[in-house]
């Protein structure tokens, strides 16, 4: 059987995920497609930009302004060519063809999953040297990086690979891990920290912390039975096709 971490389900991963493609190299969307909240292979940009915003749990003008953001950066995902754009627009983007489009960088960024989607432990371990160990707030401590520690860790990045990357690289990590932080991140203000061992679940396991799905069933309750038990036991059948998030 193949490794868990090359995309396809292993004795090890959580049960019942659904098998992501190794050509969807953002962690955030595997994740998604593997709880099975979006399809793993085309997904209209309304649905993926409803079940993003819902997760990042901004309300009102923010959620909607967070949701522009992710329309336009998933229309643009798959390719610039008019036609391109056009059917981005008209289908939805391409989960699992996002390698090699306009926002793949080829290396510039973390390197932690590789070409293939296989996940570099090393490059794991150099993330966490650019965090602290912070108070959790919900008790004890443990590796984590702020905003400012992820900047430097993006501006290393991006120094690494002064050989290939392209100048647009360094701005599109501004909507990668700084977003994640604010999603995912613990504490408030200048303190907040994104969790180098959830970040670690999300690459590994492709699983999004338990939090989220709090925070999605004070939102609708409706829907908690659902994520709760994709969040946390998986052991159910299948999610295909996909569910909402
Ligand atoms: C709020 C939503 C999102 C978050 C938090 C997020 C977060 C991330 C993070 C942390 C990375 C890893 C960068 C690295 O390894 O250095 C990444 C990579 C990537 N994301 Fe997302 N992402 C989001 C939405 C999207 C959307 C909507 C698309 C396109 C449809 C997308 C496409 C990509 C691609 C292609 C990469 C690989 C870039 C590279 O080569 O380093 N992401 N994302």
């Amino acid at each position: 059987m193949q490794d868990d971490r090359a995309g396809t389900v292993s004795s090890d991963a959580p049960a019942r995920q659904t098998a992501v493609s190794p050509n969807n190299p953002c962690p955030f969307l595997r994740a998604l497609v593997a709880a099975g909240f979006v399809d793993g292979h085309v997904v209209p940009l309304s649905k993926l930009t409803r079940t993003i915003e819902t997760a990042t749990g901004e309300r009102g003008l923010k959620e909607r302004l967070a949701g522009l953001k992710i329309y336009l950066v998933a229309l643009v995902a798959n390719g610039l060519g008019p036609l391109r754009l056009l059917r981005s627009w008209w289908s939805g983007a391409e989960l699992d063809a996002l390698r090699d489009g306009p926002l793949d960088k080829h290396g510039s960024g973390s390197r932690i999953l590789d070409a293939t989607a296989q996940v570099n432990e090393a490059e794991l371990a150099r993330l966490a040297e650019f965090g602290k160990d912070r108070q959790d707030p919900s008790g004890g401590s443990e590796r984590g990086l702020t905003a400012k520690e992820i900047t430097t860790y993006m501006d290393a990045n991006f120094d690494r690979a002064r050989d290939t990357r392209r100048p647009i690289d360094r701005l599109l990590m501004n909507g990668e891990w700084p977003i994640l932080l604010r999603i995912m991140g613990k504490g408030e203000g200048e303190e907040r920290y994104l969790s180098v061992a959830e970040v670690g679940t999300l690459f590994v396991e492709r699983r999004l912390p338990d939090r989220i799905a709090a925070r999605r069933r004070s939102r609708n309750p409706r829907r908690e039975a659902a994520f709760a038990c994709s969040a946390r036991s998986r052991s159910g059948p299948s999610h295909s096709p996909a569910r909402r998030l």
